[in-house]
C-alpha cells in the first residue's frame, strides 16, 4: 500500500505552523524535543502525556509517518474502504500517515480511523492534527487502552507505532490486537531500531512464523528463523531518508537529531485461515550497505538459511554498479544452487546479470506490492 508521505508531512509541518508560528526555530520547543528523545532512548521512562505536545509532534511526528509508510510499501493495496485501528496513536502522526494511504484508484475509497490511546491530552491534540482532512477520511477516537477499550469488529487494519516497546515485555501482543480488532486481515506494528525494540518485533515474527493463519509481508521475504536472533547481541533494523520539507529538517537539526535519515524496526503480518498459503516463494532482502573489498563488492542479504553475500568482480563493471546502486530494504530473487555464503554474479555466465539486476530494481521500485513478492526492508546488526 502506498503512503502519499511528501502530502501527510506537509499536513504535519502545515498544522504546526498554524499552531506555533515559526516553530522550526523555536528554541524552547526544540529543548522540550530533545528532552522527549533522550527520555524515550535513553531511558525509556516515557510519560503518559509525553506525545501530547507540539514539540512532541514536531520532533517525532515525521518518524512515524515514514516509518508507517516503510512497513506498508508491502502490504497488498486495497481496492475498497478501510478501517483501520491505530493503537496508541499519541497526538495522531502515524494515523496521519494512513489517512494518506489507502485506495486512490479510481477515486479515493472511504479511509475509517479509530484512535486507541490511553492519554486524553494526547487525543485531544490528534483530533486538531487530524481535521482538514479530505473528505474521504473520518476520524474517530476511543480513548482507554489496548486492553481495556471494547472490541472494534469492523477493522480491517490494525496499527500501533512505536508502541510495541511501551507494552509489558510478558504481554502478548498479537493475541491483544486480535482481541481488539478480530477482523483486521493486516497487523502493521512499528518501532524504534534499537536493540531492545527491534529484537521485541523479530522475536514476534518467530513466534507466528510457522502458522497457518499469518503471513509475513515484510521486512522479510521469508519464514526462515531470524538469523540475528541467534546471538543475544544481535538484532536487525531498518534505516530511511525522511525526505523532510524544510522547516520540518531546520526543526530536528535545531533539536540537534539527524534531519536525513532514520532507524527503525517494523513487522506487517496478513492474517486470515490459510494466509501462509499466499506466502509464495522465498527471497532475499538486502540488509546492509554495499561493501568495497579488494578486487569485489559485497552486499549482505538476508534469507532462506541466513545472511550471505552477494558478490560481483571489480572487472564485471555493469554487475558491480548494479550491486552497489540496491538499497537496504530491496528485495531480490533467491538465487538457484548457491552453496555456501556468498552469490556470485557474473557478466555472462547464464543470464545477463546486468539486465537480471535492472529487473531487480524494476521489480522493487514499480511492481506493485503482493503478498508474495514485494518491497520491503530488513537491517543488518549494526547501530541504529
Ligand atoms: C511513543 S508514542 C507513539 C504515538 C504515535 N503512535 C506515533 O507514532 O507518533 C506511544 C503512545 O502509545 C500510548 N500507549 C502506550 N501504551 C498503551 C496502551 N496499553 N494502550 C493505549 N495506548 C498506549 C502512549 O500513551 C503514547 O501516546
Amino acid at each position: 500500500m502506498d503512503v502519499d508521505v511528501a502530502g501527510a508531512l506537509a499536513h504535519l509541518d502545515a498544522f504546526l505552523e498554524r499552531e506555533a508560528a515559526g516553530y522550526a526555530d523555536n528554541q524552547a520547543m526544540a529543548k522540550d524535543a530533545r528532552a522527549a528523545s533522550v527520555a524515550y532512548t535513553e531511558t525509556r521512562a516515557i510519560d503518559v502525556d509525553t506525545a501530547a505536545s507540539l514539540a512532541y509532534l514536531a520532533y517525532f511526528g515525521p518518524r512515524a509517518v515514514v516509518a508507517v509508510a516503510r512497513a506498508l510499501r508491502p502490504v497488498p493495496a486495497s481496492t475498497g474502504p478501510i478501517h483501520v485501528v491505530d493503537v496508541g496513536a499519541g497526538s495522531g502522526a502515524s494515523a496521519l500517515a494512513w489517512a494518506f494511504g489507502g485506495s486512490t484508484s479510481p477515486a479515493p475509497a472511504p479511509v475509517q480511523l479509530t484512535l486507541v490511546e490511553q492519554s486524553p491530552k494526547a487525543l485531544e491534540l490528534a483530533r486538531r492534527l487530524l481535521q482538514r482532512l479530505p473528505a474521504h477520511v473520518q476520524v474517530q477516537a476511543r480513548p482507554g487502552g489496548l486492553t481495556t477499550v471494547s472490541s472494534i469488529n469492523e477493522a480491517t487494519h490494525v496499527s500501533a507505532a512505536f508502541v510495541v516497546g511501551e507494552l509489558p515485555p510478558t504481554m502478548d501482543v498479537e493475541a491483544a490486537l486480535r482481541r481488539l480488532a478480530p477482523s483486521a486481515a493486516t497487523t502493521v506494528l512499528v518501532d524504534a531500531g534499537d536493540h531492545p525494540r527491534a529484537r521485541r518485533l523479530q522475536t514476534l515474527r518467530d513466534t507466528l512464523r510457522e502458522r497457518d493463519d499469518v503471513v509475513i509481508h515484510g521486512p522479510c521475504p521469508h519464514r526462515d528463523a531470524c538469523p540475528a536472533l541467534q546471538r543475544d547481541r544481535d538484532w536487525c533494523h531498518d534505516r530511511v531518508a525522511k525526505h523532510l520539507p524544510e522547516r520540518l529538517a531546520r526543526f530536528a537539526r535545531l533539536v540537534g537529531r539527524d534531519d536525513a535519515l532514520m532507524s527503525l524496526s517494523w513487522l506487517s503480518l496478513g492474517r486470515g485461515p490459510g494466509a501462509a498459503a499466499g506466502q509464495g516463494e522465498d527471497g532475499l532482502v538486502v540488509v546492509g550497505e554495499a561493501r568495497q573489498e579488494k578486487g569485489r563488492v559485497r552486499l549482505p542479504v538476508c534469507g532462506p538459511r541466513g545472511l550471505r553475500f552477494v558478490q560481483a568482480l571489480n572487472r564485471d563493471r555493469a554487475v558491480v554498479d548494479a550491486v552497489a546502486g540496491l538499497d537496504r530494504g530491496d528485495r531480490l530473487p533467491a538465487p538457484k544452487g548457491v552453496v555456501g555464503d556468498t552469490w556470485a554474479l557474473r557478466a555472462g555466465s547464464g543470464a545477463d546479470a546486468g539486465a537480471f539486476m535492472a529487473a531487480i530494481k524494476d521489480m522493487n521500485r514499480n511492481a506493485p506490492p503482493t503478498p508474495a513478492g514485494a518491497s520491503g526492508a530488513g537491517g543488518a546488526n549494526d547501530a541504529p
